[in-house]
């Protein structure tokens, strides 16, 4: 029988780990289907997908810089893709319709409980940033029941209009914002870096104190990237720091049993892709 045809678009798409991920997850649970990498063409983004979709395309993951342009494409959302704002992951229907849906949130959420064994239930959390990337997280990290949740960023006003729209879904929260210049004080238990620029370049000060002594660091980005921010964690005590390669993994599995209605085992996959990275 013929693979089904999957793929991911981004610009640029050369180095994305998601054909590697999706191959070895179809691999582990015997799916018969091909994965690829297309490069997006800014201009005729939306045009493409519709006719990859009528070409016989039967699922689309989407990177940067199209998840915002892929929510205004779709002609339905899961609920979680509405609250983030973007869409990671398409499908169609029946009859015809796409279906855009946000994997981001919940493979964070994954990577953080299950990998890294933390449950931010009655915990203190600090995110920098207030971009898409954080937008993403807010819903499964508050359903999650933080005792408090800081989102600090250099545009305060984009903090303060995160915390306004994800207010209703705050009942057990203390959600608040802040500039990036005065972050309420911590320890923090956890403290997430949502910021495009590795905070290395941004020649960022940050408090000493904003991790504990048991407290995660995770840079959402992977590879050389997030060095300067998991480093500024390790000197200053923090207990556990990670990039965001299992995220990758998670959201991607996350995908996977939304399309194939199998869910993948990550560990073994995110095993294999750190071998195959630089140290990070
Ligand atoms: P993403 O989808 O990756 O979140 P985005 O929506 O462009 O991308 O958001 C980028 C985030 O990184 C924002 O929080 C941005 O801060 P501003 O809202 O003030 O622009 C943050 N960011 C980017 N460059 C930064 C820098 N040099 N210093 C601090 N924060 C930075």
């Amino acid at each position: 029988m013929k693979p089904d045809l999957y793929a991911v678009v981004g610009n640029p798409i050369g180095h994305s780990l998601s054909p590697r991920i999706h191959a070895l997850f179809a691999k582990q649970t015997g799916q018969n289907m091909i994965y690829e990498a297309r490069l997006g063409r800014p201009d005729h983004f939306a045009a493409d997908v519709r006719a990859w979709f009528r070409e016989g395309l039967r699922g689309l993951n989407v990177t940067v810089p199209f998840k915002e342009e892929a929510f205004r494409l779709v002609d339905l959302r899961t609920p979680r893709a509405e609250r983030a704002g973007a869409v990671n992951t398409v499908w169609q229907e029946a009859d015809g319709r796409l279906t855009g849906d946000n994997t981001d949130g919940a493979g964070f959420l994954r990577d953080l409980t299950e990998r890294l064994g933390f449950d931010p239930a009655g915990r203190n959390i600090l995110i920098l940033g207030a971009g898409g990337a954080t937008r993403g997280l807010l819903e499964p990290l508050l359903r999650a029941t933080p005792a408090r949740l800081v989102i600090a960023n250099r545009t305060p006003e984009r903090a303060v209009a995160l915390v306004e729209s994800f207010a209703e879904l705050a009942d057990a929260t203390h959600l608040e914002s802040s500039g990036l210049d005065v972050i309420p004080e911590g320890p923090y238990d956890l403290v997430i870096n949502a910021t495009a620029a590795g905070l290395g370049e941004t020649g960022l000060a940050l408090p000493a104190s904003l991790v504990g002594e048991t407290g995660v660091a995770y840079d959402l980005v992977y590879g050389p990237a997030s060095r300067p921010f998991l480093e500024w964690a390790r000197e200053h005590g923090a207990a556990r720091v990670t990039d965001g390669l299992g995220m990758l993994v998670e959201q991607a599995a996350e995908a996977f049993a939304a399309w194939r209605g199998v869910r993948p085992e990550t560990a073994p996959v995110l095993k294999e892709l750190q071998q195959g990275l630089p140290e990070r």
